[in-house]
Order: C-alpha cells, then sequence, then structure tokens
C-alpha cells in the first residue's frame, strides 16, 4: 500500500471523510491544511483572524502561511502521511516538491474524488460549515477550478494520478480508493 499520499478533488468530494478513514485503517498522518487554518482561526490568533477573513469568502490563504504549517508537520513525520487540501496551485504544488525532496520522502500516489457540482453544492449547504453558504460554495467551485485543477494534469504526467469517483456510498468510495492504492 502506498503511503505518502494526497488527496484532491473539489470542496465537499469526500477528501477529508476518505482520508480519516484511510488514515486510521493505514496508520498515515492526515494533514488537512482546512483543519489547521480552522485551529489557528480557534485560537485567535493574528494570523487565525487573517486567515478567517480570506477562508470566509472562500479565497485561498497565502502560499506563505500554509506553507509554513505544512513544512512544519511534514518534517517530523516519517511512518507514512496523507496531504488533504495542500496544495491548491502550481505555486503550492512546486513548493511540497522542493520541500519533498530536501526529506527524501517522494509522493507515491494522488488521488483525484471526482463529483459534480450540482452534488457537491447539496452535500455542503447540508453540512453547513462557516463557509458553506451558497455563494462561498460557488466562488470555492470557481477557485477550485481556476487554481487547483491544473494539479490534475501536473500529476498524470508524472503518473502517480488515480481518479475516483466520489458521488456513491462512502464505503464504496473507499474501497475504490484502497484498490488505486494497491491494497
Ligand atoms: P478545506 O477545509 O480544505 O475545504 P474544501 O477543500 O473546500 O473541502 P471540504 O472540507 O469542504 O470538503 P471535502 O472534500 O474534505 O469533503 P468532506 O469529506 O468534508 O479548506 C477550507 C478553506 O481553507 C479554503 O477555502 C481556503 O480558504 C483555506 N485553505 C485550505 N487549504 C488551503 C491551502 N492549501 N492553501 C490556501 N488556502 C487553503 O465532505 C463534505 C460533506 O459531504 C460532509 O458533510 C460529508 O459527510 C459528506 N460526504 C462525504 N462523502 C460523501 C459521500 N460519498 N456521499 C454523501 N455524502 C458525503
Amino acid at each position: 500500500m502506498k503511503k505518502k499520499l494526497l488527496f484532491l478533488g473539489p470542496p465537499g468530494a469526500g477528501k477529508g471523510t476518505q482520508a480519516n478513514l484511510f488514515c486510521k485503517k493505514y496508520g498515515l498522518d492526515h494533514l488537512s491544511t482546512g483543519d489547521l487554518l480552522r485551529d489557528e482561526v480557534s485560537s485567535g490568533s493574528v494570523l487565525g483572524v487573517k486567515a478567517a477573513e480570506v477562508m470566509n469568502k472562500g479565497e485561498l490563504v497565502s502560499d506563505d502561511l500554509v506553507l509554513s504549517i505544512v513544512e512544519a508537520r511534514l518534517v517530523n513525520i516519517h511512518q507514512g502521511w496523507l496531504l488533504d487540501g495542500f496544495p491548491r496551485n502550481v505555486n503550492q504544488a512546486n513548493s511540497l516538491k522542493s520541500l519533498l525532496e530536501k526529506i527524501n520522502q517522494p509522493l507515491e500516489g494522488v488521488v483525484l474524488i471526482k463529483v459534480a457540482d450540482d452534488y457537491l453544492i447539496k452535500r455542503l449547504l447540508e453540512r453547513g460549515r462557516q463557509d458553506d453558504n451558497e455563494q462561498v460554495i460557488i466562488n470555492r467551485l470557481k477557485v477550485y477550478r481556476e487554481k487547483t485543477s491544473p494539479l490534475i494534469d501536473l500529476y498524470s504526467k508524472q503518473g502517480i494520478l488515480e481518479e475516483i469517483e466520489g458521488n456513491a456510498d462512502i464505503d464504496v468510495v473507499f474501497s475504490c480508493i484502497e484498490k488505486a492504492l494497491g491494497g
């Protein structure tokens, strides 16, 4: 089973849900930049207050802040990790590549979870997180298309991308991911 992983997909695709299940079963560290940023927001720090403004509009938080959060965590993990919600643009992907070369831990697999927009909107409205209102969701989808989706081609060209249909029961999606990653 591959153990240095990245889950990619639009907001609401199920990255967090599947990453939690996968990390529990296979003993990997789950690094969700969304969760780490929400922790920063809850702490009430200056950085958290700034991040909240951006997150509540559905825009991307600055690459520098996100990179510093990821780097601090990643350098201390050696048994396997799963990145969820990072990288989010080509600059972050290039920075991740350099960081992984530096710590000699190459990325082994990228899972793209695909779900059509109308299902995503319905799921997120039902969940009702702070940034789950219709206007912000539509912007998050736009940001995903413009900034994050170019990573699909990038990882596909590297031959490490697995595409999974995410509009199915959670356990069905999970089995497809396990199969794709060699489980
Ligand atoms: P982040 O927290 O990463 O949010 P997101 O990418 O918008 O993803 P979500 O958490 O909404 O969806 P998900 O795919 O994880 O789905 P989930 O499993 O939760 O980012 C939030 C914000 O932080 C960003 O907008 C940005 O501002 C900032 N940020 C984060 N990372 C950043 C970065 N690297 N750079 C810059 N800024 C960054 O599921 C969603 C719902 O669907 C749940 O209710 C779940 O129960 C349900 N569900 C899941 N799977 C299924 C299924 N198969 N069938 C039915 N329902 C399902």
